[in-house]
């Protein structure tokens, strides 16, 4: 099975089965089946929209893909609506279909490619938005006890791109997630960047002077569609590193040396600094080893030039040049985001570490 076409950075990755679960009842007997102790049994992978994992040039195993389907409204009062949506509905429709009925909370999250059932995995986020500020519960089934469980927002341990699933990869295959969302057309998020500027724009236009919600939801999708490359146009996962956490005093001897460096202050005198920033002025903004290379827009995002035909391999050797550079410039090492996926479907390590 052929899945250069199943993951947003169009590596070239060829799977030995691959099972679609459009119902629960379908994983409960493919489960059955399978005896994970059987040497006839190949190791299960679960793939959701593929848009932030680096896929092997050859997965010797079982790829599971959620592909459910359904929105159901679960409670509702005048100030909130709880839902619940399948793993195999497309994020941005969601965040659109929600606005649209005026349902609010999930704005700052448009654009962001990917199904739904993913988006726990990382606690995706974004202009000052992260998914566990809106995720009542998740319903996922647990590999290891081929159990049905539902996880409460706590029992997920989201932190910043990360969770009890991303820790504990190939356990949990998630299924429904359900949030609460806000129904106060007053009520935004606006302070990140120029998402406010550019709303105003949007409601000056309409002779309107109070933000709405689809107005920072329009602002988003306008801003990213500048910055961040369309995986159909040029594949890519995403931002490629995470935001390092360095102390104040590092930041501090930083910045008396750089004064432009980008950092947001963190908990506990920590710094979260802008990875994208260290790498464009390590010269590295459009730089790479070819075929990827960081985006021209927004460096901290490694752009596959070659798709269907680049491999992980090529990957893990732009990966460690970019990182390298970064060290030496400002002795900090940058971790990869994405999912690094090896051929015997276990998660980890590309030989360059990190
Ligand atoms: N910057 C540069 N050069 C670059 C890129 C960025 O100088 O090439 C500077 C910008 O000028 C800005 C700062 O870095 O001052 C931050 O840039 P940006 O607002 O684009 O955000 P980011 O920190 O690079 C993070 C997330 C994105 C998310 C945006 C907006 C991570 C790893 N990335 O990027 O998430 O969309 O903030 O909230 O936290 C993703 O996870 O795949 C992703 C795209």
């Amino acid at each position: 099975h052929d899945l250069s076409h199943a993951n947003t950075m169009a590596l070239a990755c060829m799977a030995d089965t691959v099972v679609t679960l459009t119902n629960e009842t379908q994983l409960d007997n493919f489960m059955t089946g399978y005896l994970a102790d059987n040497d006839e049994c190949k190791p299960l992978f679960v793939l959701s929209g593929g848009s932030n994992v680096l896929l092997p040039i050859k997965l010797h195993a079982t790829v599971l893909c959620p592909q459910m389907r359904g929105i159901h409204i679960i409670a509702q009062t005048q100030d909130y609506v709880d839902i619940e949506v399948m793993a195999g509905e497309n994020w941005h429709d969601l965040v659109l279909h929600t606005v649209a009925q005026g349902w609010y909370g999930l704005e700052n999250l448009a654009l962001i490619p990917g199904l739904t059932g993913a988006a726990p995995v990382q606690n995706i986020g974004a202009y000052g938005v992260q998914l566990e500020d809106y995720v009542q519960h998740v319903r996922a089934y647990h590999l290891p006890s081929k159990t049905w469980q539902q996880l409460s927002a706590a029992d997920c341990q989201f932190g910043y791109r990360d969770s009890l699933f991303k820790r504990a990869p190939n356990t949990w295959l998630i299924s429904c997630v359900g949030f609460r969302l806000h129904t106060d057309a007053t009520r935004i998020l606006a302070s990140y960047g120029d998402v406010r500027t550019v709303a105003q724009n949007y409601a000056t236009q309409q002779g309107r002077t109070q933000l709405t919600p689809a107005d920072v939801m329009q602002a988003i999708i306008d801003i990213r569609q500048q910055k961040l490359p369309d995986p159909q146009q040029l594949p890519n996962c995403g931002s490629f590193f995470q935001n390092p956490i360095i102390s104040q005093a590092q930041f501090s001897a930083l910045q008396a040396n750089y004064p432009d460096i980008v950092g947001y202050p963190m908990p506990d005198s920590m710094v979260k600094v802008a990875a994208g920033w260290l790498i464009e002025q390590a010269g590295l903004k459009g730089g790479g080893i070819a075929p990827i290379f960081t985006h021209n827009q927004q460096a901290l995002v490694l752009t596959n030039h070659s798709p269907y035909l680049a491999t992980q391999e090529d990957v893990a050797n732009a990966q460690s040049h970019i990182a390298a550079c970064v060290h030496d410039k400002f002795a900090i090492n940058l971790a990869r985001e994405p999912v690094w996926v090896n051929a015997d479907a276990t998660i980890g390590q590309s030989k360059y570490g990190v």
